[in-house]
């Protein structure tokens, strides 16, 4: 059992930060810039405002933009895909949104408040949780102290028996291997328990990068069915893919991102049967499917 606050560079780590410090604060007022660029407002069932509200966000690297103003919301209860190619600002536009990177331009409203500029653990704070690409557990600690890590926060520690209840029950195995170093899950199962550390900390939004990347594809078909059970508990999920067909399967909206702008949006199926994106996506997830199978770790 791991006591107490662990340092923020646990977090970080869990995050995917490499070397990487926090978004820096900065002035809320003063960033509140106009909306403007390529991103298109997408249409979205109307009614309730959105969890995630992303606008005219801009983010790079040094002098290299990447992020030239993408704009794109999620709903309550909504699994919303963000996909698009290699490079395409995917990953980029996660690591923004949970204050790794900092922003340049545009805005991020989370549950009605600005949050960009916020450093990293103020916005994990408020419930918007991020599972990095790459999965970033920690070999050495058991399962169960890797979930531990996810309730760290006062709030979510309170509720820590409760939650690791729910999530053992939502992936039995991890209860099985709870007491096993996390170094020795496959990738699979290693990729669940860092959803599994994520819903550890409440989140009120999930943001998922690439969860089925190298993974056999009946452990993707098991990935997908989590994604589509945590929507089932009512916690909106933003979900990164390469995985083009499966996401806009499961999807109930979706933005391509080409060269750090939307291009295209929609419903998930109605996109998937639109020609630009089977020619430029879909034979492309094809592909990626053959090669992650044999690749398999899962
Ligand atoms: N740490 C970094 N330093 C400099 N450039 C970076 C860094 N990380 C990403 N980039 C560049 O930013 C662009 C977008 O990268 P990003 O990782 O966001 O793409 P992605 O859509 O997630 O791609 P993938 O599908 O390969 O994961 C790419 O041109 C990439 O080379
Ligand atoms: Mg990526």
């Amino acid at each position: 059992m791991l006591r107490g606050r662990p340092p923020l560079r646990l977090l970080d780590f869990a995050l995917g930060v490499d070397g990487c410090a926090p978004g820096g604060q900065r002035d809320h007022d003063a960033a509140d810039e106009s909306a403007e660029g390529p991103g298109r407002r997408p249409t979205r069932a109307a009614g309730a405002p959105p969890v995630l509200d992303v606008d005219a966000l801009r983010a790079g690297y040094g002098d290299v933009t990447v992020l030239r103003g993408v704009s794109f919301e999620v709903g309550p209860g909504e699994i919303v895909a963000l996909v698009g190619a290699n490079g395409a600002g995917k990953t980029t536009t996660l690591r923004t949104i949970s204050g790794l990177l900092r922003p340049t331009g545009g805005a991020v409203r989370f549950v009605g408040e600005r949050i960009d500029g916020l450093p990293t653990h103020e916005i994990v704070g408020r419930g918007l949780l991020q599972v990095p690409e790459g999965r970033k557990i920690f070999p050495s600690l058991s399962v169960q102290e890797n979930l531990e890590l996810g309730s760290y926060l006062p709030a979510a520690k309170a509720r820590r028996a409760e939650r690791l209840a729910q999530v053992l029950a939502l992936f039995p195995i991890l209860a099985e291997r709870r007491r096993q170093p996390a170094g020795t899950l496959s990738g699979g199962e290693q990729q669940m328990l860092a959803i599994g550390r994520s819903l550890m900390g409440g989140p009120r939004l999930l943001m998922l990068d690439e969860p089925s990347l190298g993974l056999a594809p009946r452990v993707v078909d098991r990935i997908f069915e989590v994604i589509d059970r945590i929507r089932a508990q009512e916690i909106p999920v933003l979900l990164v893919e390469q995985n083009v067909h499966r996401s806009l399967a499961l999807a109930d909206r979706a933005y391509v991102l080409e060269q750090g702008a939307v291009t295209l949006s929609g419903r998930g199926a109605e996109l998937a049967a639109r020609d630009e994106v089977r020619r430029a996506y879909l034979g492309l997830s094809r592909d990626n499917d053959r090669i992650t199978s044999s690749d398999a770790t899962g």
